[in-house]
């Protein structure tokens, strides 16, 4: 087990390049399986949400290792078709891989996901979609059975736009003879980077980025190197440290549209923001001013995946804020542990009501899930004295090295061994 050890109180003054987008390679990754032949992922970012889905490829029969950066995956050979619930367990949107098994076996068996620290994760809009594709699908509750001998091309409505389930069927209709409609997809960048990815293999799927995306089926597809879209939600994080702390720093691969439901609110909450040629340049006097009321909601509103570290933000700016949290149900857990540091945040549902209070104190506090540990890793940043954040397991899942992030911006931040 590791902790970071944090001395906060300081501005933060520097500059880093973002690590690429973790909820863009993993689907990439799945995809991988659409085709025999050999995959170059550039800048894949070193993770352990990456390393649980390379293991659940490698698993599946395929190879898959890094060189440097660079991730080579090869599904020449898939022999098996089954993912029990030790692999699922520790990725749970590990589901969207459904899609590109079926797409490659015509069947699969995996077992239920199961939900984590942020909610239920419930799978039932991907059962919808891919029983509309036809395959037949057997859930006892804990192994679901997958029969796609007699899947075919369809329009699929999502009552939500799921990530996960517009994932799902891209991936299970790229190689279905016709046209797979999806109604009501998803419109999150990382959808339009599968789908471009998809693409870049020869396939032929249109619309990605609207709510409508059109899936014409290919025989086969071949190999590509591709470099997914940067993490807008890792350099959401370093902003709003600086929003945060204070100071001056430039983050340099940002896409400026992925940014813009994240870099509006920093501005609105008093930090002044240039996003432009590839990098967002942020400078903040650390007295952030509170923003009436922030809700989350699907891309392009305010990401659920800032939710945490906004309110660290505002845990410390001048008036109150009420935040609203619309896609989980449980995505308030980290706001026990930034009121042990002296936050003053009172929580009812899906609402967290926040009183901007002068300062924070160091303590010690416990990263409960990926985003709300981040938040305790800004808020240690800005308090002052010591916080140690235990349980960093959890935040390594999706920040590349946080602390050396951190001290590239003249954070104090050091990881050690508990
Ligand atoms: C993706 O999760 C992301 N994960 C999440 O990021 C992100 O928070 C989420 O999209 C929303 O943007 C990856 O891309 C790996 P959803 P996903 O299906 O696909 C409900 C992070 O921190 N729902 O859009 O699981 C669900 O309960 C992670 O990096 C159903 O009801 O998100 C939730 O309320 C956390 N039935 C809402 O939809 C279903 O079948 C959003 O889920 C599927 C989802």
């Amino acid at each position: 087990m590791q902790k970071l050890v944090i001395k906060g109180g300081a501005p933060l003054y520097g500059e880093l390049v973002n690590q690429t987008a973790k909820n863009a390679a993993l689907p990439i990754i799945a995809a991988c399986m659409l085709t025999e032949d050999p995959i170059v992922i550039k800048d894949c970012p070193h993770l352990k949400d990456i390393d649980a889905m390379l293991n659940i490829m490698r698993h599946l029969g395929c190879s898959a290792y890094f060189d440097g950066d660079d991730l080579n995956v090869c599904c020449r050979d898939v022999t098996l078709n089954v993912i029990n619930a030790d692999l699922t367990g520790k990725l749970r949107s590990s589901i969207f891989i459904l899609g590109s098994i079926l797409s490659r076996c015509r069947s699969a068996y995996i077992s239920h996901p199961g939900g984590c620290e942020i909610g239920l994760r419930p799978i039932d809009l991907h059962i919808f979609g891919l029983k509309a594709l036809s395959v037949k699908i057997e859930d006892d509750g804990g192994v679901i059975c997958c029969d796609g001998s007699k899947m075919k091309s369809a329009v699929v409505n999502l009552d939500f736009a799921s990530v996960g389930a517009t994932e799902n069927l891209m991936m299970a209709g790229a190689l279905l003879d016709g046209e797979t409609v999806i109604v009501n997809a998803a419109r999150e960048p990382e959808i339009v980077d599968l789908a471009q990815f998809i693409n870049a293999m020869g396939g032929r799927v249109r619309g990605a980025g609207e709510s409508i995306i059109r899936i014409n089926g290919v025989k086969k597809l071949h190999g590509c190197t591709y470099r997914p879209i940067p993490d807008r939600i890792s350099a959401g994080t370093y902003l709003a440290a600086v929003a945060l702390c204070g100071g001056d720093a430039l983050i340099k691969n940002v896409v400026p549209e992925h940014v813009f439901g994240i870099t509006e609110r920093l501005k609105k909450s008093g930090a002044r923001l240039t996003v432009k040629n590839g990098a967002a340049r942020i400078a903040s006097d650390g007295r952030p001013r509170a923003v009436h009321k922030l809700e989350t909601n699907v891309y392009p509103a305010f990401p659920t995946d800032m939710q945490p570290q906004f309110c660290a933000l505002l845990s410390c700016a001048q008036g109150s804020s009420v935040i609203v949290e619309n896609l989980f149900e449980n995505r308030f857990g980290y706001t026990g542990e930034l009121v042990k540091m002296g936050a003053k945040i009172t929580v009812k549902d899906r609402i967290a009501v926040v009183t901007g209070v002068d300062g924070l104190h160091g303590a010690t506090v416990k990263a409960c899930d990926l985003r709300g540990g981040a938040a305790l890793v800004i808020a240690g940043l800005k308090a002052d004295g010591v916080t140690d954040v235990i349980d960093v397991e959890h935040i390594d899942r999706g920040y590349q090295n946080i602390e050396q992030a951190f001290r590239l911006l003249g954070g104090n931040v050091e990881r050690v061994n508990r």
